[in-house]
């Protein structure tokens, strides 16, 4: 029998038990299980914890949280000893639709998110919306923000019909519709670059709040300024606008460090800023490219509208 160990959020300990229902027992190592711990140190502390209890390539990883936990174990089961099986168990809304599908895992620098990481596929994913039922709102809009960003990109009517909150049925969708895309591009050489829709400045909006502010809700304000700077059609502005559940006031930046943590983006190509354009069917690619100062000024526009 493999060594199973559950490397668990402190905020699901509550929700331990509900695992044996899917046949998962083992060990327990409790982390906090949040944005700060995508860490070197936090990455470091887990090995070591495998090392000191003799955990071998033939054992078990669960990975019990939302997606910083998961982003952070799929790291530690794409690394140790080259590589173990791990079975990511979601339990934010967020995790379920998107961090828990398409291997992608990573740690932040202070200066940069997901700036070191790997793809690795995990062996199982358990999706069980019982354990949302601890999960604060706005952690829940997190993972809706994410939802309303996959439907923009399909062209089948999930958009329309999409609502909070969510059912079953539109998370199993909202999957599927990322999975297909994974599908065709697991490596991220191209149509993968769609799913990165309001991350860009998503993304240097988290980096400058310090990873503070919720995942989603940065998206949401990348999604209002990405859709203005690739001048999206106003239908398109207002269905997807009325579907975005935070706040739709865009926070003034810092000009210099906005600017800065843009051009650290993964998309960019010389000096040019990449931005996901779900337009692609019309032309102009998966990625679309624009000066950091077409990018302000797209920001300061949303901003004073
Ligand atoms: N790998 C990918 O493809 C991918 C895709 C999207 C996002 N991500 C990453 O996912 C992360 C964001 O994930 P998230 O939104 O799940 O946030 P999170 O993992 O930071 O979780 C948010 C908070 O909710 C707590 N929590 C988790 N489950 C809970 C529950 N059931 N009840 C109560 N509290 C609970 C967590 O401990 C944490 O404090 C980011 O790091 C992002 O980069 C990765």
């Amino acid at each position: 029998m493999p060594h199973t160990v559950i490397i668990h959020a402190k905020s699901v300990r509550t929700h331990l038990d509900k695992l044996e229902k899917w046949g998962l027992s083992g060990t327990a190592f409790e982390i906090d299980g949040v944005e700060t711990d995508k860490s070197i140190e936090c990455y470091l502390k887990i090995i070591d914890f495998l090392t000191e209890n003799n955990f071998k390539r033939s054992d078990l990883l669960v990975a019990f949280g939302g997606g910083a936990l998961l982003d952070l174990v799929g790291f530690v089961a794409a690394t140790y000893m080259r590589g173990v099986d791990v079975i990511f168990v979601p339990t934010t809304l967020l995790a379920m639709v998107d961090a828990s599908i398409g291997g992608k895992n990573g740690l932040n620098r202070p200066w940069a998110k997901n700036i070191i990481g790997t793809t690795y596929l995990p062996k199982k994913t358990v999706i069980d919306i019982e354990f949302l039922s601890t999960l604060p709102e706005d952690q829940l809009y997190s993972g809706y923000v994410e939802m309303v960003k996959i439907a923009a990109l399909s062209d089948d009517g999930f958009l329309q019909k999409l609502h909070y909150p969510p059912t079953l049925e539109m998370i199993d969708q909202a999957r599927q519709l990322k999975e297909e895309i994974v599908k065709e591009d697991l490596l991220d050489h191209g149509k993968r670059a769609l799913l990165n829709f309001g991350h860009t400045v998503g993304h240097a909006l988290e980096v400058l709040n310090k990873f503070k502010m919720h995942h989603g809700e940065a998206v949401q304000h990348g999604i209002q300024v990405e859709m203005e700077l690739l001048n999206a059609p106003d239908d398109f502005i207002q269905t997807v606008g009325k579907k975005l559940p935070y706040n739709k006031k865009i926070p003034s930046v810092e000009t210099d460090a906005f600017l800065s943590a843009l051009k650290k983006d993964k998309k960019n190509l010389g000096e040019k800023i990449g931005i996901s354009n779900p337009f692609y069917r019309q032309g102009g690619g998966y990625i679309r490219y624009f000066s950091v100062n077409d990018v302000l000024d797209a920001y300061l526009r949303v901003l004073v509208s």
